[in-house]
């Protein structure tokens, strides 16, 4: 027997679903596909009946077993998701700032209509991790969760490294390839990884972790030299976002920049993929890899939703609770990278500065043959807490001799 769904959204993601559905036969019939000036979206592989519709209230009016929520954004999607889910009609969403922002509210809505809220393909694309980390290790105290979230900020940090490409030079291929939204700000200022740790944090943490309280940091300030130095280092550059239990009730959570080991599994993650490193109290460290985004990949993840849904299969998710503290992490070493115009006495003004915040300077790193108008060298820190060296850093940037702002990123081990 097939179920009745409507599919919200007819774009990369909801055409996958629709195109997998067809194709293999799955037991769904899509009653009504809803998108704003539709007529532009109508395809000829879909089966007749189909509605195709401008009207939400209509579809949502209709006898539905599941609503698909492929639209993206707050609204209309948010109203959408709370009637189905109020009328006890499951759904499933590949909606991550839907779900981070609103997830407690959602998912209480759906637990009093005794209804599935199925957002897998949320986080990670096609990688199975809510499920994975909601069921597969539900045997295990998690104790933090860690990855490469963001496949566009990858793509963008690979190619400055393997291509020796500027920021903008790798966005504009990252663009022109598809890999990167016209308004990139979502993946390169972090927005989209922190909307996906807050997701993660409530499966594997059963912490309520709102997207404002995580500190995120862009990769925009990333110069091809910070790619050279790093190697140096015998390390890459990755956009990491990181939650961890801190205590009995606080967790630190945030998403930036880090020099990552070049032996970690997050300097071999390359291009467009994604990488989530689950840790527990008794299983160690499980890693969950794959294609994070592309309508493929997402699309199974939404159709594997649909199918567990119609196998009556029901997520059970502990209650989250709202984090007493959000902290922005333990002591660790830093890299600061520096771009002046040459003068005698830079590095003692330097190391004055850090000094009076109690920061010790690891090593001074300077390429030869740089030009002295505009001059870049490093400085790595010993281990310090980053709220001390931001401190340090916003007064050493108010020095007379940069040409541009200094640097800051932590090493991660
Ligand atoms: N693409 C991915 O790789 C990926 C991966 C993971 C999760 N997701 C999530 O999946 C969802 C969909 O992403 P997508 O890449 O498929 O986006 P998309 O290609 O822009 O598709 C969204 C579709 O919904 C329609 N739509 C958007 N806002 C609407 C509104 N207010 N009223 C009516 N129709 C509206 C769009 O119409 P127009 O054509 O007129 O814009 C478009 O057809 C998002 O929540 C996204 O975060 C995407």
């Amino acid at each position: 027997m097939s179920l009745n769904v409507a599919l919200l959204g007819f774009g990369t993601v909801g055409r996958a679903v629709a195109r997998i559905i067809v194709e293999r036969s799955l037991p769904f019939r899509l009653t009504h596909v809803y998108n704003r000036d539709v007529t532009r979206k109508v395809v000829d592989w879909l089966p007749p009946g189909t509605v195709w519709t401008e009207r939400l209230d209509d579809v949502l009016a209709a006898p539905l077993d599941i609503v698909v929520e492929t639209m993206g954004g707050l609204e209309p999607a948010g109203t959408a998701v709370r009637h189905a889910l109020d009328a006890g009609t499951p759904v499933v969403t590949a909606n991550k700032q839907l779900i981070a922002q609103q997830g407690t509210d959602l998912l209480a809505r759906a637990a009093a209509s005794g209804c599935e809220l199925a957002f897998e393909a949320s986080v990670g694309g096609g990688i199975p991790v809510i499920c994975g980390v909601r069921d597969g290790l539900a045997g295990d105290r998690l104790l933090s969760v860690s990855g490469i979230l963001n496949g566009t900020s990858n793509y963008i940090l690979t190619r400055m490294a393997s291509a020796g490409a500027s920021f903008a030079d790798a966005l504009a291929e990252a663009q022109a390839q598809g890999f990167a939204e016209a308004d990139p700000t979502d993946d390169v200022d972090g927005f989209d990884a922190r909307a996906k740790l807050c997701i993660l944090a409530r499966v594997a943490l059963a912490v309520d972790l709102r997207p404002d309280e995580v500190e995120c940091r862009s990769i925009r300030p990333l110069r091809p030299i910070d790619i050279v130095y790093a190697r140096r280092l015998g390390s890459a550059i990755r956009q990491v976002a990181h939650v961890e239990r801190a205590g009995d009730d606080g967790v630190v959570a945030w998403v930036q920049a880090a020099l990552v080991p070049l032996a970690s599994p997050l300097a071999q993650v390359d291009g467009g993929q994604n990488l989530v490193l689950a840790t527990g109290a008794s299983g160690g460290r499980t890693s969950f890899a794959g294609f994070g985004a592309g309508g493929g990949p997402t699309a199974v993840a939404v159709v594997s939703d649909l199918l567990a849904i119609a196998r009556g299969h029901r997520s059970r998710l502990a209650p989250a609770r709202r984090p007493a503290r959000v902290m922005g992490g333990a002591p660790v070493p830093h890299y600061l990278r520096f771009v002046v115009r040459d003068r005698p006495g830079i590095i003692a003004d330097l190391a004055r500065v850090l000094a009076q915040h109690d920061i010790n300077i690891d090593a001074v790193l300077q390429e030869p043959g740089t030009a002295k108008e505009a001059l870049p060298f490093v400085v790595t820190l010993e281990a310090a807490d980053g709220t001390t060296v931001q401190d340090a850093l916003s007064r050493i940037s108010h020095l007379d001799f940069h040409v541009e702002p200094p640097l800051v990123l932590p090493f991660l081990t």
